[in-house]
């Protein structure tokens, strides 16, 4: 792995914390993510599946994990399966776990080889009355590709048919909603990388540089820094391609006079930073996108100030549209008489900021958690206004990853540059 070795205590816990969620007689499976092939003998980089990770830390594809916490025979309370190893593999396609290192990962006793496990399950499941099985409900997401989770819940439905099936991802999602003092530093190395890369490009931007280009040296610090890469595809925007919300082309060439507007964050340890900032390409703020930019910074203020214990992240959404509707009358986009006369249904502001305020995040950029309990400590959110304006050529969003905690939010984010002077004084540089 590139980065450092995590306690397995972390993987421990998360693993207590589950069973503790479990009904009695019952056994709960977790498979991984699959490899995706590209084409010939070639496949996309592997990304573990978050859930696994957070219960064992193991990053490797056929892996495993079965937790039957009150089962008679101890051997099989909690059990990891990896993938068998030889030296054939070891020489065509590298290093896999060894048992020993699966254990040493894990902190799981019982490591065996993934081809032991129908019969280990067969005997948990016959002491148990429910089997729990895992399946990404991310509400956002739906794909057409079967994942390994929604192959192996078929093969196991088939198989103990008589048996009563239960959804992990509820427990699994409440736990992660809160995170441990190991995921917090984890998210805080991912900013920190983030913010290493952001200091770079800000050297490095000049007028006629490349987006493509700029993405190169984020890519540069991230390795460098044992980051895996990004937790999420890249937005470099110049000029009028920030106001296409996903724009991830990256290809175009930035302009004298242009805002770059981009949206990036380091994964370190699987664990995602979130970062927005935009900056000018000749390291000098018109006028007139300094006024954008202290508006949507103003705003980035006011809402991270909010972010408190109790809060509703709905009410965050809702002070949001205040304030920038605000400011959009102050920039001039629209008077206080459109406003008063505006359709409720359609307000004006949604032609120049169309998106949500905050979500969750750790493992994966947007995180998976139900939405609607309020803010509680350990907890980790995005806060990102930005303005939109087409007709100007130019987007402002500005983003910071916050940690709520009892003494209020804490911005993660506070060593990479924001204020103005700042960007443009080390652009100058
Ligand atoms: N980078 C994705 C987002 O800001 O939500
Ligand atoms: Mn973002
Ligand atoms: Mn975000």
């Amino acid at each position: 792995m590139r980065y450092h070795k995590i306690d397995n205590q972390f993987f421990t816990n998360n693993r207590e914390a589950f069973a503790k969620k479990m009904e009695p007689n019952s056994v709960a499976i977790f498979v991984s993510n699959d490899e995706h092939p590209r084409n010939g003998d070639q496949f996309f980089p592997f990304r573990q599946s978050s859930d696994l990770f957070y219960l064992s830390g193991i990053e490797q594809e056929k892996t495993i994990l079965m937790l039957a916490p009150d089962c008679p025979n101890p051997k099989l309370r909690e059990v990891l399966f990896v993938l068998k190893t030889s030296e054939h593999i070891a020489v065509w396609y590298g290093h896999k776990y060894t048992q020993e290192e699966a254990k040493e990962t894990s902190g799981i006793e019982n490591v065996h080889w993934t081809d032991e496990m129908d019969m280990m399950l067969r005997e948990a499941a016959s002491y148990s009355k429910n089997i729990y099985l895992n399946e990404y409900e991310y509400p956002k997401y739906a794909s057409d590709v079967e994942s390994g989770e929604q192959r192996f819940t078929k093969e196991i439905k088939q198989l103990y048919p008589l048996h009563v099936f239960e959804r992990s991802a509820p427990i699994l999602y409440h736990l992660r909603l809160i995170k441990s003092e190991t995921e917090i530093d984890l998210i805080k190395e991912a900013c920190e990388i983030t913010n290493k890369a952001f200091r770079r490009i800000l050297q490095f931007v000049k007028p006629d540089v490349m987006e493509f280009e700029i993405q190169a040296e984020i890519e540069h610090e991230f390795t460098r820094k044992r980051a895996n890469g990004h937790g999420y595809y890249p937005i470099i925007a110049t000029g009028e391609n920030a106001c296409v919300l996903h724009y991830i082309e990256n290809d175009k060439v930035c302009k004298d006079g242009d805002v770059i507007l981009f949206d990036f964050g380091a994964e370190y340890a699987n664990y995602s930073a979130d970062m927005s900032r935009s900056i000018p390409v000749n390291g000098k703020f018109t006028e007139r996108q300094r006024a954008v930019y202290q508006a949507v910074l103003r705003t980035l203020d006011t809402l991270t100030e909010n972010m408190l214990v109790g809060k509703a992240l709905d009410d965050l959404d809702k002070l949001s549209k205040i304030l920038i509707e605000k400011e959009l009358i102050s920039l001039g986009l629209f008077t206080e008489i459109e406003v008063k006369n505006q359709d409720l249904k359609e307000p004006l502001f949604k032609k120049y900021f169309m998106h949500g305020v905050n979500h969750h995040l750790g493992l994966d950029v947007h995180d998976v958690g139900n939405r609607n309990v309020p803010l509680t400590a350990g907890m980790v959110f995005t806060c990102e206004p930005g303005i939109y304006i087409p007709e100007e050529s130019l987007g402002i969003r500005l983003e910071n990853d916050i940690l709520i905690t009892e003494n209020g939010p804490v911005n993660l984010m506070e060593n990479i540059p924001i204020e103005i002077e700042e960007i443009e004084r080390l652009m100058s540089k």
